[in-house]
């Protein structure tokens, strides 16, 4: 696993192949249920990110089930056409926010660490998803280049509170800028880092706890002013 420097994110090359949002998603070939290989395959190499860049990472093990489904809701997905996750990790969110998703929506995951990008692209076939290698400052890039409108929701398992201010600043900015009216930032951190950087942006989150993940998470949730 490369080591990362959040304050030099990558800048990733623009996708050479645009999925314009009505494109055809029949024959969605979602991945099956976690089994306990699976499971274990995706703390391993969780695990091993973390080890080969503990900062970039901040977690030793993935998003528990139940902070993945305080999330999913805090989300509200159900009418959602244009998703993007932040930080996908070895794609466990992903997954989660993958079912709650209607089957014309497309969801654009952005992951900074190479050995993430590879496994989630791996793992987790569903044609609505795109996963990207690259920094979160890049959102309105990778939109672009996939033809994607403003998000819905933003998803955001980044650690704010480990990476140099203007880097967060930037990945704020970016989150608000790309958000559609009416559309949810949900991030979820044990730090208040990702709220001192966003709240300049989309104003105060409503705050809810989940104690049931390692370590205990806050879970904050935007939503931008309609029009
Ligand atoms: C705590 S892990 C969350 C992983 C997964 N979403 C979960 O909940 O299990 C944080 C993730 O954010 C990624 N990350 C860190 N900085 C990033 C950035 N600037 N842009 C995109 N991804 C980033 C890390 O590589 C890692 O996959």
């Amino acid at each position: 696993m490369n080591q990362h420097n959040p304050s030099s994110a990558a800048k990733a090359p623009a996708p050479s192949v645009a999925h314009p949002i009505d494109s055809d998603v029949s024959g969605m070939t979602e991945a099956p249920p976690a089994t306990l290989f699976s499971d274990l395959r995706d703390r391993f190499a969780f695990l091993k990110g973390f080890l080969g860049s503990p900062n970039g990472v901040a977690s030793m093990v993935p998003s528990s089930h139940w902070l993945e489904q305080r999330v999913v809701r805090a989300a509200g997905l159900s009418q959602a056409r244009c998703v993007i996750e932040l930080g996908p990790g070895t794609g466990g969110t992903t997954r989660a926010l993958l079912r709650a998703m209607p089957a014309q929506a497309r969801l654009l995951a952005i992951e900074l660490n190479p050995g993430f990008q590879a496994h989630v692209r791996k793992v987790v076939r569903d044609p609505r998803l795109h996963v990207e290698l690259g920094s979160a400052e890049d959102i309105g890039a990778f939109l672009a280049a996939r033809r994607l409108p403003a998000a819905d929701a933003v998803i955001s398992g980044i650690p704010f509170s480990t990476m140099p201010f203007e880097v967060g600043d930037r990945i704020a900015q970016a989150v608000a800028q790309h958000l559609a009216p009416g559309g949810r930032f949900v991030a979820y951190q044990w730090a208040a880092a990702v709220a001192e950087r966003t709240t300049p942006y989309l104003g105060a989150p409503h705050v809810q706890f989940e104690a049931f993940n390692i370590p205990p998470m806050r879970v904050y949730t935007w939503t931008k002013a309609a029009g």
